[in-house]
C-alpha cells in the first residue's frame, strides 16, 4: 500500500486497517511528503509490516523489487498528482515509484487533489496513459475538499477503495470463459455527407463497463461510435459503427440474430450506447448548399435495438426467459418535479424492453451522465431489486453495473468460479508467492 502526500493521507490509516481486518497482508510504503500528513507509527501499528520509506539504507538489499515482486496488488491511497505523473512517465525516483515500476501485480490508484489539479490537462493525460496501460482507478468523487472547497478530486471513501481492492484481488477471473457485448457512444444519423443528427453521449460509461468486464476475465466485444476519440480498454475488441442501423446489425451479428449469422454464444449484452430514436428519412447524397434554402428534415423512427433483442429472446412476460444473454439497458431520463420517480421510469423500461436490468440516470442533474466524468444511477432488475449508486466516477458506476449483471449470471448458473462475491465474507487472505 503506497501512501503519498495529500491531506487525504489521514484516511490511509482506515483503509489499511480495513484491508488487514479483511485478511490482507499490508506492507505500507510512505513517501517523504506523506509522512508530513500521517504518522509513520500509526500506519506501522495498523499494518502487517512496518512502514518502509527509503530506497536506500533499508534492511533489504533491493526493497523495491522485493515489494513489487511479491505483491498481489498495489494500492496507492491517496495518489498525488506527482505519483501519477512519475508513474506515467516511467520514472523511479523514490521507493514507491520504484516499486510501482517493479511490480506486475494489478495497481489501484486512488487519486485525491484539488479540482484544479485533477482537471489539469497534464494530470488528465497521465490518468489516461495509466488507464490505457491497465492501471485501475477508484474515484476521485465530487465533494468537500480540504480548505472547504467543493468539487471533483475528493478521494473515494475507504469502503469503496477496499471493495475495489477486493475485486482486483479475489475476483479478477470470475467472468473467465464468458462473452460480453457492450455498446457505447451516441449514434450519428446522416443528414448529408457532412452533417448528422446526434446526441451528447461521450461513450465513457460504456468504455468503463467494457474495461470492468475485461478486468474480471470476460471476452469483451465493444460496438462503438467513438473509436476515433476513445482508446479501447486493454483486452477489448472493438467494432466501429456510426448509425443506429449499423449498430443494430452489429449487435444482431454478435448475438447470432442476424440473417445468416452464426448462433451467438454471448452471455451478457450491455446496451450503454445512446441510440438515436429518429433518423433523417432521406439523407442527401451530396452536401446541401446554403443557397438552396433551409431544408425541411423528415425524420423516421429507428429500431429499438434493446427491445428487438428482448423480443427475440422472448422475455417480455413476468420472470422473463432464462435463455439467451443477460440483457442490460440504459435509460437516460429527465425527471420532472411531481412526475414519476427515476426508479419507476426504470421499472417501466424493464417491462417495455424485455430487459433483465435497467440502469437509469437523471441527466438533468449537474455532473450526471452525458459528457461528464461522473454519473449517478439506479439499477433495477426483474425480481424487484433496486441498487442506487450516488454521484461517483463512471468506473465506480461500471463496477456496480457489472456486480448486478454478475449476480444474474450467477443465478443462471453461468459463472464457472465463485458466484458470490460479497465483501468481506468472501475476501480470502492473499496467497504469498515465494521469493
Ligand atoms: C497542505 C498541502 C496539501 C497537499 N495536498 C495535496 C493533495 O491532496 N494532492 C496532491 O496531489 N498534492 C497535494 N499537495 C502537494 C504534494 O504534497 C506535493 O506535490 C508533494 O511533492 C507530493 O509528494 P509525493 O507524491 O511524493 O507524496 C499538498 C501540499 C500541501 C503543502
Amino acid at each position: 500500500m503506497g501512501v503519498t502526500g495529500g491531506i487525504a493521507a489521514y484516511k490511509a490509516a482506515e483503509i489499511c486497517r480495513r484491508l488487514v481486518d479483511a485478511g490482507a497482508i499490508v506492507s505500507p510504503v510512505m513517501t517523504t511528503a506523506a509522512r508530513r500528513f500521517l504518522g509513520e507509527a500509526t500506519l506501522s501499528a495498523l499494518a502487517s509490516e512496518p512502514v518502509r520509506t527509503k530506497l536506500w539504507g533499508s534492511a533489504e538489499p533491493i526493497p523495491h523489487t522485493l515489494l513489487g515482486q511479491r505483491a498481489d496488488l498495489v494500492v496507492v491511497a491517496p495518489a498525488t498528482a506527482r505519483i501519477l505523473g512519475v508513474y506515467a512517465a516511467g520514472i523511479s525516483s523514490d521507493l514507491l515509484s520504484a516499486t510501482l515500476l517493479a511490480t506486475r501485480a494489478p495497481v489501484l490508484m486512488c487519486p485525491a487533489m484539488h479540482t484544479e489539479m485533477w482537471e489539469n490537462p497534464a494530470v488528465a493525460d497521465n490518468v489516461a496513459t495509466l488507464t490505457r496501460r491497465g492501471v485501475r482507478f477508484v474515484g476521485p468523487g465530487v465533494g468537500r475538499l480540504a480548505g472547504g472547497d467543493l468539487g471533483a478530486g475528493r478521494m473515494a471513501e475507504p469502503d469503496e477503495i477496499v471493495r475495489a481492492a477486493a475485486r482486483l484481488l479475489g475476483a479478477s477471473s470470475c467472468l473467465e470463459g464468458l462473452s460480453a457485448v457492450v455498446t457505447a457512444g451516441g449514434t450519428r444519423e446522416p443528414i448529408d455527407p457532412v452533417r448528422y443528427v446526434g446526441n451528447r453521449s461521450s461513450g465513457r460509461q460504456g468504455y468503463a463497463i467494457a474495461a470492468e468486464l475485461a478486468a474480471r476475465g470476460a471476452a469483451v466485444r465493444l460496438i462503438t461510435t467513438v473509436a476515433s476519440t476513445l482508446e479501447a480498454p486493454r483486452g477489448v475488441d472493438t467494432v466501429e459503427v456510426e448509425t443506429a442501423l449499423e449498430m443494430l446489425a452489429a449487435v444482431e451479428a454478435e448475438l447470432g440474430l442476424g440473417v445468416g449469422s452464426a448462433p451467438g454464444g454471448t452471455d451478457l449484452l450491455v446496451m450503454t450506447a445512446a441510440v438515436a430514436d429518429f433518423r433523417p428519412a432521406r439523407p442527401a447524397g451530396e452536401k446541401m448548399k446554403k443557397a438552396q434554402g433551409i431544408p425541411a428534415l423528415e425524420l423516421v423512427a429507428n429500431p429499438d435495438i434493446l427491445a428487438r433483442v428482448g423480443a427475440a429472446f422472448k422475455r417480455g412476460g413476468p420472470g422473463g426467459s432464462p435463455t439467451g444473454p443477460v440483457l442490460v439497458g440504459f435509460a437516460a431520463e429527465t425527471v420532472r418535479p411531481g412526475g414519476p420517480a427515476l426508479v419507476d421510469l426504470a421499472r417501466g423500461k424493464l417491462e417495455a424492453k424485455g430487459a433483465d436490468l435497467i440502469v437509469a440516470n437523471d441527466v438533468s442533474l449537474p455532473s450526471v451522465g452525458f459528457g461528464h466524468a461522473t454519473n449517478a444511477v439506479v439499477i433495477v432488475d426483474r425480481a424487484g431489486r433496486v441498487a442506487e449508486v450516488p454521484l461517483s466516477s463512471k468506473e465506480a458506476v461500471a463496477a456496480a453495473v457489472v456486480d448486478a449483471a454478475q449476480a444474474l449470471l450467477a443465478e443462471r448458473g453461468r459463472l464457472c468460479g465463485r458466484p458470490d462475491r460479497d465483501f468481506p465474507r468472501d475476501f480470502a487472505p492473499p496467497r504469498k508467492k515465494d521469493n
